[in-house]
């Protein structure tokens, strides 16, 4: 298989949430180019919406004008997350601060997932959070008020919940300081810090004084490095040619599949590297025709490819030798259980794998095609992990729910076809 031309991922989905939350807490209109249209950034929007946030259509180049860091209204209805746990745990953290109560709901996916990490921190800030059912799963109704300082240490190296407490901050005007086990994407830190807030990071803790403001920016929405993964990973597994990734975000809590599939023998560079808006961003290459070779990914490198670990089980399996990752229990509470998923479907196709509890083991056999059938779960990164599989020569890999691949990348089977082309 021949691979050829340039890729141009959508914009990237954690700063396009933040993007939007941002732009609502400024004081008047921030301008955002680039956004992703997708379904998860969708429900931001009409999060936003229904707290009187006039938020147009999500288009290419647009304008929202901001209510002030505390100046969201009442909801009018119940916030609608849909599948989308970065809508939750972020806007949950904005609704602490102002005077009134949301009810946040979810598809069934969403509502499996863990809600008490955020509501914890929340709660020892002075909001109050009740749970419809379950303690800790959506419906989950957050009453907000006048919110305390905070420090906080996170039992995960998680970037909403960390998002979550520096929202809530920065809305309420408390100082609130979080650390976490590892450091998670900073996206929040850096756009804060852009729109003029004084944010201090040392190593894995982040700090935002009292009284912050929020200024309105126009900003850029660079490239999603997670989207840009799947095509990276296709130009590694080609037999020739070259993919060409252009403005992809390069910031470093982002950038851990690309290192670690240099480290498995892929050849890729790096060109045009910038800073813009406050992020890293670069054209991505990937030479094809070199082989792939398996490798250990250790606990302190997950969280900067936490979203990639399914999509990196997929290549091991044309790696050869064994690919093993452990501290990365996270991935059982994603939009599915990531590590049951990704290895029941890598055995329906005949991939030697192994669940962890905290992890996974695959043992590749080199460049192969793949048949059979696999479940999504309704869940993105599946679709897309399995469907760079399926386009590999003589591969004819079914994926049963192709389009839920809109929550964080419409247009990826196009891209897919059309690389694929040559
Ligand atoms: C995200 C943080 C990560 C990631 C998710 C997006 C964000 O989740 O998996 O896709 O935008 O903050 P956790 O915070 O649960 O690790």
């Amino acid at each position: 298989m021949r691979v050829s031309g340039a890729v141009r991922v959508p914009g990237d989905k954690s700063i396009s949430h933040r993007a939007l939350l941002l732009a609502a807490m400024g004081d008047g209109p921030s301008r955002v180019r680039g956004i992703l249209d997708s379904a998860d950034v969708r429900a931001t929007a009409g999060a936003l919406r229904a707290m009187g946030v006039d938020v147009p259509e999500l288009a290419p180049d647009m304008v929202v004008v901001g209510r002030g860091a505390r100046g969201l209204a009442a909801p009018s209805r119940d916030l609608d997350c849909a599948n989308s746990g970065t809508t939750t745990r972020l806007t949950a953290g904005l609704v602490a601060a102002h005077p009134f109560a949301a009810r946040f709901v979810g598809d069934a996916s969403l509502s499996r997932r863990p809600m008490g990490r955020v509501a914890r921190p929340l709660e020892a800030m002075g909001a109050r959070v009740a749970y419809d059912g379950e303690a800790g799963r959506l419906p989950m109704t957050v009453h907000g008020g006048d919110l305390r300082d905070l420090e906080w240490t996170s039992e995960t190296s998680s970037a909403q919940v960390k998002s979550a407490i520096l929202l809530a901050g920065v809305a309420a005007g408390v100082e609130v300081t979080v650390r976490e086990p590892h450091r998670s994407r900073d996206h929040t830190e850096r756009m804060l810090a852009a729109r003029g807030v004084d944010v201090w990071v040392h190593d894995r803790a982040v700090h935002v004084p009292t009284g912050a403001r929020v200024a309105p920016l126009d900003a850029a929405v660079p490239g999603d490095p997670s989207s840009a993964a799947f095509f990276a990973a296709l130009g590694a597994l080609a037999g020739a040619g070259e993919l060409v990734l252009p403005e992809v975000c390069l910031n470093p809590t982002r950038t851990g599949f690309f290192f670690v599939l240099a480290r498995m023998g892929a050849r890729l560079t790096v060109d045009d590297e910038r800073r813009e808006g406050g992020e890293d961003v670069g054209t991505v290459l990937v030479a094809a025709g070199t082989p792939l070779r398996g490798t250990v990914v250790e606990p302190h490198e997950v969280p900067a490819m936490i979203d990639e670990l399914p999509l990196l089980a997929c290549l091991a399996a044309c790696a050869e030798g064994e690919t093993r990752v452990t501290g990365a229990s996270e991935l059982r509470v994603k939009e599915s259980d990531r590590i049951a998923a990704v290895v029941a479907n890598l055995r329906a196709l005949d991939v030697d794998a192994d669940e962890l509890p905290d992890g996974f083991v695959v043992r590749g056999r080199g460049p192969r095609a793949f048949r059979g059938a696999v479940a999504t779960h309704a869940d993105h990164r599946l679709a897309m992990g399995f469907g760079i599989l399926g386009a590999l020569p003589g591969s004819d890999v079914r994926v049963d729910d192709p389009a839920c691949v809109d929550v964080s990348f419409p247009g990826f089977w196009d891209a897919l076809r059309t690389a694929t082309a040559a």
